[in-house]
């Protein structure tokens, strides 16, 4: 009777842990006041940046999280970069300029106003506004949010981003040195690339999408670089750039653009079968970005040290419940497919002659000027 007396308070005492018991200065119950501040900054980038949309800022947003996060070497040690800290927006005059980093002062500007007008560190402030960012895209999952990540001391050197043009084993064993990250792991977190568009890599166009379907998290992305590719969106091939199954453009809708990297880790032995595996896999791919995310926005930090804020993150758009397709005048007869213990979903093809322009802005539209703050992180080409 004393023992099972003594297991209920250990039950009420681990409810109690988790339940909101503090109230922030807006009325909303958290469980730890280290999370109120993040509560006046969901509507603050939301405003201000985001305008609640899956747009050009949210993606540069999320794209941050991880040019910041992965700046981390086991190899190289603790001088070599202190992962997800905020360096970017503490030294915004080093490691923007990275050629690795090209586009990523966009973000960097556009989020160090608020570190002087909210009570967050800079670590926080861009691994939250990645959390807040992709709420806004639908089928996105809500991320694990962690807070109390110190501020950077010093930048990270130049060298730890992947770039497109790198190599299957280079980009491995770079995800492996920073955080012990699995090729699963790394497939997984490709999944971002489904809401991702590149300005840097052909400079000739403005917002070129990795796959048809830029503003929503959804499977696209790994069906589409596996089809085989015929043209270029731009000027011609670039370095890192390979031909794409979709490079038809007019005005502002440019074509699809397809990363070297990504076409070569959805073909390489390695990497194939779990590139293949997300297709048409919306719950099983968002639960494994889910988890790798969760790792990568901690880097260099002991999670055990941070408080838990994840109920502040805003719950993302439903998903479109849309199956993966194949775009129209593309086929399964398209499809290079290296893995061979794996069927391959039977997906219908979009109807139509042409091929389908990709949307330049998430309500279908061609002018949806992204809001950009001038600041000291350099724009390099
Ligand atoms: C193999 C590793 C990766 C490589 C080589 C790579 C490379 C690139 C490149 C070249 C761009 C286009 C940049 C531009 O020209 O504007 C891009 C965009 C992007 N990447 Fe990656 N990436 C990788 C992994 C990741 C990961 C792990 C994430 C997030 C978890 C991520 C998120 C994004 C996002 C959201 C964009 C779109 C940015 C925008 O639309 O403005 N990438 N990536």
């Amino acid at each position: 009777m004393a023992f099972r007396s003594l297991l209920a308070l250990v039950a009420l005492a681990a409810v109690s842990n988790a339940a909101p018991t503090t109230v922030c200065p807006d009325g909303t119950h958290v469980s730890n006041a280290a999370c109120c501040p993040f509560i006046p900054l969901i509507d603050d980038l939301q405003n201000t940046l985001f305008q609640g949309e899956c747009g050009e800022d949210a993606h540069e947003a999320i794209r941050l999280t991880f040019h910041d996060a992965i700046a981390i070497s086991q190899s190289q040690g603790p001088k070599a970069g202190g992962g997800a800290d905020g360096s970017m927006l503490i030294f915004p005059t080093v490691e923007p300029g990275f050629h690795a980093n090209a586009g990523i002062s966009d973000s960097v500007n556009n989020l160090i106003p608020f570190l002087s007008t909210h009570n967050v560190s800079a670590g926080d402030l861009v691994q939250f506004a990645g959390a807040v960012a992709l709420s806004n895209c639908p089928g996105a999952p809500r991320v694990q949010f962690l807070a109390g990540r110190p501020n950077a001391t010093a930048p990270a050197v130049d060298g730890l981003i992947p770039e497109p043009q790198d190599g299957v084993s280079q980009i491995l064993e770079r995800f492996a040195d920073a955080g012990n990250f699995s090729p699963f792991e790394v497939i997984a977190l490709l999944a971002s690339h489904s809401i991702a568009r590149a300005d840097k890599v052909d400079t000739s166009i403005d917002a070129a999408p990795f796959d048809s379907t830029p503003f929503v998290f959804d499977t696209q992305v790994y069906l589409e670089v596996l089809l085989k590719g015929v043209g270029f969106p731009g000027n011609g091939s670039q370095v890192g750039e390979v031909p794409s199954p979709l490079p038809a453009h007019s005005g502002n809708d440019t074509g699809e653009m397809r990363l070297q990297s990504d076409f070569a880790l959805a073909r390489d032995p390695r990497t194939a079968c779990f590139w293949q595996g997300f297709v048409n896999e919306q719950d099983f791919m968002v639960s494994s970005f889910q988890a790798a995310f969760a790792k990568l926005a901690v880097l260099g930090h002991n999670p055990s040290k941070l408080i838990d804020c994840s109920e502040v993150v805003p719950t993302p758009k439903p998903a479109v419940n849309k199956p993966a397709t194949f775009p129209a005048t593309t086929g399964p007869q398209d499809l290079q497919l290296s893995c061979p213990t794996q069927k391959f979903p039977t997906l219908s093809v979009d109807p139509g002659a042409q091929e389908t322009l990709i949307p330049h802005c998430p309500d279908g539209g061609q002018d949806c000027p992204s809001v950009q703050f001038s600041g000291p992180a350099p724009d390099i080409p």
